[in-house]
């Protein structure tokens, strides 16, 4: 199987993913103890990750970490792009740093838009309601992937670790794709991995929240980060934990140093092994990997090197369109863009597919399927945020003693104070806003 992250296929089949590409899943024990927890993490909405532990270690003992998100705009935004940027809010409240990529480039060479049409409907559609949606601007960089000479730069660099094979493995690539659309998933490896600079604050960990369609570039940045590495930090094939030099030349000084660093973490019992560009750390587990990891990552630009810690990812699922098929911009009535008006959306609403029985008598007597009803989901994802009332509705569905008419009235109402109260938050944004790009 290949995710095709630009093709409008929908990838449902979440525990077949998680399988097949080594997603983790995102069980409780990794949200239940961060400061109020987001309503998409706690719902199981956030599926699956790669490498969290390492997001949840630096929120709680106070450690730099980032958000890195990106966007590639294609006609207006609806409730399913709001989800993304929800995920950022809540992270920014905690104290990441926050990367936003206006992806100019990638859309020009996968949609064929103009790099000015995308920074206009970038700034004026999705920049501007994420920040009606609770973004605080001042406390983040956004950028455009065109005009970030450190993000075109490390993405000229970071090619020479990956060869063709390896593209047309990914991404299905052959020889009638165009160099530009190529180029793109280097690219966003760039956006991924240039936060990790120097110039951006150093090595850390960096979460990149997104949808599963992603998680190919994802998994790209990830072999980039570590192919990058001067030292791995590993458990071998006998169980040993050692530190290896993977590079050629200076290993002798590198040698000497990562001695001197594991000194400094404390272990005593060390065995090199020159010939093996190794030392062995005899009094260290396989809990240690993690911090030893980390530190070494972090002297590595002194050393010549980049240091990049593989980034960390989330993935949520996908609304359903409110017809039942796919959440697409180019479908108004699939969509609640966050520009519509109360009415726009209420008629949408009241034409939604539920999961309601064919006839009233039969509901009441059967229940209905909030599983299967694209209105459940707006209250899921979106419109409820205390449990117990979202259970309630869920339970009385079930057992129904709810019906669609009046449920569809209720997310209606609560849709339209969201949608009003949205548009207010955009004029506040929109008079100070243009000075943050
Ligand atoms: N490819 C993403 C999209 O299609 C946009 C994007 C560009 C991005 N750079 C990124 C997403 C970095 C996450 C991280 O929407
Ligand atoms: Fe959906 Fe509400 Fe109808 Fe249940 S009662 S199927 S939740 S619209």
């Amino acid at each position: 199987m290949i995710i095709d992250p630009w093709s409008s296929a929908t990838y449902q089949d979440y525990a077949r993913l998680r399988d097949e590409f080594g997603i983790e899943e995102f069980d409780d024990s990794l949200w239940k103890d961060l400061p109020k927890p987001h309503k998409l993490l706690r719902r199981g909405i956030v599926f699956g990750h790669r490498d969290f532990q390492l997001i949840k270690d630096s929120i709680q003992n106070n450690k730099p970490w980032a958000i890195l998100t990106g966007l590639m705009p294609s006609g207006k935004m609806h409730l399913g792009h709001k989800m993304v940027i929800d995920e950022v809010i809540y992270y920014q409240s905690l104290g990441a740093d926050i990367f936003i990529a206006v992806a100019d480039l990638e859309s020009y060479g996968t949609r064929g838009y103009s790099l000015e049409e995308t920074k206009k409907l970038a700034l004026d559609e999705y920049i501007l309601n994420y920040i009606a949606l609770g973004l605080k601007p001042e406390k983040c960089r956004i950028y455009y992937q065109s005009t970030n000479q450190d993000v075109k730069d490390l993405t000229f660099i970071l090619g020479k670790k990956v060869n063709w094979s390896q593209m047309i493995a990914t991404y299905g690539f052959n020889g009638s794709t165009n160099m530009t659309h190529i180029m793109s998933p280097l690219i966003q490896t760039g956006d991924i991995l240039h936060v990790q600079l120097e110039k951006y604050g150093g090595v850390k960990p960096v979460l990149v929240p997104v949808g599963v369609d992603q998680d190919p570039h994802i998994r790209l940045s990830r072999d980039i980060a570590q192919s990058h590495r001067i030292f791995n930090v590993t458990k071998t094939k006998d169980g040993r934990i050692g530190v290896f030099v993977k590079i050629e030349d200076n290993i002798i000084k590198l040698l000497d140093k990562a001695e001197i660093t594991l000194k400094k973490l404390q272990f005593q019992k060390l065995k090199r092994i020159t010939e093996y560009k190794a030392i062995y750390i005899e009094d260290a587990n396989e809990n240690d990997i993690q911090k030893i990891n980390m530190e070494f990552a972090r002297i590595e630009p002194s050393l010549g090197g980049y240091g990049f810690i593989q980034p960390s990812s989330t993935y949520h699922r996908f609304m359903t369109g409110l017809t039942g098929e796919k959440m697409s911009s180019s479908k108004p009535e699939s969509a609640i863009f966050l520009t519509d008006t109360p009415k726009e959306a209420d008629k949408k609403i009241k034409q939604a597919k539920t999961g309601g029985a064919i006839s009233l008598e039969k509901q009441k007597n059967e229940g209905g399927k909030p599983d299967q009803c694209v209105v459940y989901e707006l209250f899921l994802y979106h419109l409820i945020e205390d449990d117990k009332e979202l259970q309630n509705i869920y339970l009385s569905c079930k057992k129904g003693e709810k019906m669609c008419g009046n449920c569809k009235k209720y997310a209606s109402e609560l849709m339209g104070k969201k949608l009003e109260n949205l548009n207010k938050q955009r004029k506040t944004a929109q008079n100070n806003f243009n000075s943050y790009l």
